[in-house]
């Protein structure tokens, strides 16, 4: 297959993560005879500084262009925490996913068994996690209208929806439960909010086309709870634009590290896959920053395109990686491996799958050729 995609490495760890997951496309390419194009732009606070914008035009046409955008990270710490930031890295990501349509983030939450030990929380209630939280991405309070009185003194955000905006990420929602575990729990705050109320209303409307499918409710703040009590009773989460990016950031905790998170945003016409971590300045250049979340990514970029096969093997030499011990201090305090030897060694995995599982069951039976 051809595919052309558009790299935006963005800031901070962002060039660093983004290496290793075109490291792993490479590979893929090589080994499964497809021939991807790269092409690179900027985004959030280096084209501010190159371009003066977040999202300069350029980089939007090559995203409009491509067949899918992978993404690094956006952010600096200045003028995110800074109110009165005249021009702010972020807007890049927001104006990218309301110009691009991709009204559906999808947030996968599994916890790797050989990463247990590093979940905060105990065993018993993490083992089994797996469920895929999909968040409305382009509307809701992140987009509605915005206000601040002459004084500064008093400020609104507006949350707003529109049924076209529910139905077309609840049938995406249910479409995926369907191929699951068959249950869609809706996260909302129907108890104090209008605009949860027309969620729960379309999205009650909609399950009726998916009669296999349990739907559930869940208030936001129930919600919160439940995944850290019992985390493995959800399959998938249905939500809007901000309480998705409170709980998928809670979620995250379950696995033990944000910096295995991947995520896919998707509308009608474009796709963008990237890390769900932010930019982390501090760990700019050290070479320690974990590149998992950006492979994982492009994993599911793969699968966007039915390459399953390939982000099968890209994933299962990710498994490879973290049962090896072969990760990045996030992960383990006295790992004396790189994020680009992390990399190496998952992009190596990928060309040489079929050795690598043959002399795997050798080391099972004490006769391996590398050990
Ligand atoms: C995310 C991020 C973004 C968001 C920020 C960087 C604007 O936290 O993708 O979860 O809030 O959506
Ligand atoms: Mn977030």
């Amino acid at each position: 297959m051809n595919l052309n995609i558009a790299l935006l490495p963005g800031d901070g760890i962002g060039p660093e993560v983004l290496a290793q997951a075109v490291k792993c496309l490479e590979a893929v390419e090589e080994t499964f005879n497809h021939s991807f194009s790269y092409k690179e732009a900027s985004v959030g606070a280096i084209a501010i500084n190159r371009k003066g914008a977040p999202l300069p035009q350029s980089t939007l046409a090559l995203c409009k262009e491509a067949d899918a955008v992978l993404l690094g990270a956006i952010g600096d710490s200045k003028s995110d925490n800074n109110p009165d930031a005249k021009l702010r890295p972020k807007e890049g990501l927001l104006m990218l996913r309301k110009e691009l349509g991709l009204f559906a983030n999808i947030r996968p939450v599994k916890v790797f068994p050989s990463l247990i030990k590093n979940s905060p929380l105990k065993k018993e209630i993490i083992e089994g996690t797996n469920f895929t939280i999909y968040r409305e991405l382009t509307g809701g309070i992140y987009f509605g209208k915005k206000s601040l009185n002459e004084e500064g003194t008093i400020a609104s955000d507006l949350c707003e929806y529109s049924e076209t905006e529910i139905s077309r990420i609840a049938h995406l929602a249910f479409k995926a439960a369907k191929n699951r575990n068959k249950k869609l729990t809706l996260v909302d705050k129907a108890n104090v909010l209008e605009s949860s109320r027309l969620w729960r209303k379309v999205v009650t409307q909609i399950g009726e086309s998916y009669p296999d499918v349990t739907l559930e409710f869940l208030f936001v703040d129930n919600a919160a709870m439940q995944i850290i009590l019992n985390p493995s009773q959800f399959d998938v989460i249905l939500t809007e634009n901000m309480f998705g990016d409170i709980i998928s950031d809670e979620g995250s905790v379950i696995g033990g590290s944000i910096g295995l998170l991947a995520s896919a945003s998707v509308g009608d016409e474009n796709a963008m896959f990237g890390p769900i971590h932010g930019s982390y300045h501090q760990a700019k250049g050290k070479d320690i920053a974990n590149p998992i979340a950006s492979i994982l990514s492009a994993a599911m970029l793969l699968e966007h395109f039915g390459l399953f096969e390939e982000a099968m093997a890209v994933r299962e030499a990710v498994d490879k990686s973290l049962k090896k011990g072969i990760m990045t201090p996030d992960l383990d305090s006295n790992s004396q491996y790189g994020t680009n030897q992390v990399g190496d060694f998952i992009a190596e995995n990928i060309v040489e799958s079929d050795d690598f599982n043959m002399n795997d069951e050798n080391i099972d039976l004490g006769k391996s050729t590398i050990i």
